[in-house]
């Protein structure tokens, strides 16, 4: 069993969304090993570590062709990885209330692996995000995640914690109520949130195993 988590943020070092989305792996990763072989269950990618060319609209996928972009950049890289995974979590900043175009870019080039005949239908998926702002865009980068997920036929789940106190998806915000900022090592809230949020994948992959 497999569980794949995508960092959409560009940054490079001290990625709050990255703390976060490591986190929910290895929370999923507890379920799914039961503390022995962690690390085969579990593999986070950075999206900026891979050279992705942007989609050119060409359609050569919808024609079930090869993506022409797919022979000069890392696209099969992640394909790859993505295609052998039993669950997928992407975390993006909020940015301009969306997500950062680096990883929009890989959301359209993962067209070809619709069009190839759904290949990452049934894949269990999460989603994560980290903002500025108390009030920063979360909800509307979660909700366009969640919206990929179902046009790749994923199957979208959220966290099942306290039905008062958690949220159903890993979410927080660099900005304190008190004022001031913080990362999201200092969030509980986000961390709990992202923590059930991978506990609760890995419980339904297993299930469906
Ligand atoms: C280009 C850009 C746009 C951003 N837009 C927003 C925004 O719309 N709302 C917000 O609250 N924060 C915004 N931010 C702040 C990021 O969401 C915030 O710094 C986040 O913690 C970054 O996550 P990271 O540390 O994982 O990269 C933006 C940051 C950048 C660089």
């Amino acid at each position: 069993m497999l569980i794949v988590g995508i960092c959409g943020s560009p940054k490079r070092k001290n990625s709050s969304t990255r703390f976060l989305l490591q986190k929910a792996l290895e929370a999923a990763s507890d379920v799914l090993s039961d503390g022995e072989t962690k690390s085969a269950t579990t593999l986070l990618l950075d999206i900026s570590d891979f050279e992705i060319h942007q989609c050119t609209g060409c359609d050569a996928c919808v024609r079930k062709k090869p993506c022409p972009e797919s022979a000069e950049d890392d696209m099969p890289k992640i394909e790859e990885k993505l295609k052998q995974a039993d669950a997928i979590i992407i975390a993006a900043p909020s940015y301009f209330t969306s997500v950062p175009g680096v990883l929009k870019d890989f959301m359209d080039r993962s067209r070809t692996m619709k069009m190839l005949d759904h290949e990452l239908q049934d894949k269990v998926f999460g989603a994560i995000t980290y903002a500025g702002l108390r009030y920063g865009g979360q909800e509307p980068v979660i909700e366009l995640l969640h919206r990929f997920a179902l046009a790749h036929g994923m199957i979208v789940a959220g966290g099942v914690g306290s039905p008062v106190k958690d949220g159903p998806f890993g979410s927080g915000a660099m900005q304190k109520d008190e004022g001031g900022w913080r990362s999201a090592k200092d969030d509980t809230l986000a961390i709990s949130a992202s923590q059930g949020l991978g506990k609760r994948i890995a419980e339904l992959v297993k299930r469906l195993n």
